[in-house]
């Protein structure tokens, strides 16, 4: 995935100054820019403050009302339109994705605009990109005990696909609250896989 055209930067951390998951996708993006000086990169950190919960006035948004929360969703979803790369910074909390992640699925996701529905099922609208997810999780889920409790990972595909997105790679780092070596092993690991993404 050298050529990654418009980029939009999408991070979910509650704690972003030292977000492991934003550190792995700035990585990815700084390659991405050394090989093409001229990319561009928009970068939406989610908060609660910016990135309220889905709400009546956002379903009356979508119901058609002018709502501030509609034109807050007319200007994620323009943002996500314009991007040919989506990357997906995101932690694993409790076993799923920040809630502030959730809440902007809830405003991206929106019938006639990013999906439609048909006879024979949804059909997502925003076809044409890629995206990168890069996931950083305290535990190890690719394999043991807690193999098949990430929760995030496979929703965040299903609604990604859901609206289109379809070519996905995802960059994990795990273990990194397992102790000092496994931790060390597990970005190690992820920085691989994301300078193998960027060659
Ligand atoms: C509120 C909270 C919940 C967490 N829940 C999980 C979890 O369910 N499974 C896990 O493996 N790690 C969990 N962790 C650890 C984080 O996934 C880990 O610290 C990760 O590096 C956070 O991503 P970030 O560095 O990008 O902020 C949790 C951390 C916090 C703060």
């Amino acid at each position: 995935m050298a050529k990654a055209g418009n980029v939009l930067f999408v991070s979910a951390s509650a704690a972003p100054a030292t977000s492991r998951s934003a550190a792995l996708a700035e990585r990815l993006i700084g390659a991405w820019q050394a090989a093409d000086p001229t990319l561009r990169v928009t970068r939406r950190a989610l908060d609660a403050a910016s990135m309220p919960h889905l709400d009546g006035e956002l379903l009356a948004g979508f119901g058609g009302a002018a709502t501030p929360a509609a034109a807050r969703s007319d200007a994620l979803i323009a943002e996500l339109e314009a991007a040919d790369t989506l990357v997906i910074a995101v932690p694993l909390y409790n076993f799923s994705v920040p809630s502030t992640l959730k809440a902007w699925i809830d405003h991206i996701a929106r019938a006639g605009r990013t999906f439609r529905y048909t006879e024979t099922g949804p059909v997502g609208l925003l076809t044409g990109k890629r995206a990168v997810i890069v996931s950083a999780r305290g535990g190890v889920y690719s394999q043991g005990p807690a193999a098949g409790l990430d929760f995030a990972l496979p929703w965040l595909r299903a609604v990604l696909g859901f609206v289109g997105i379809t070519e996905v790679e995802v960059v994990t780092a795990e273990g990194l609250a397992m102790g000092e070596a496994a931790a060390k092993a597990g970005l190690a690991r992820a920085e691989a896989a994301v300078d193998a993404l960027a060659a």
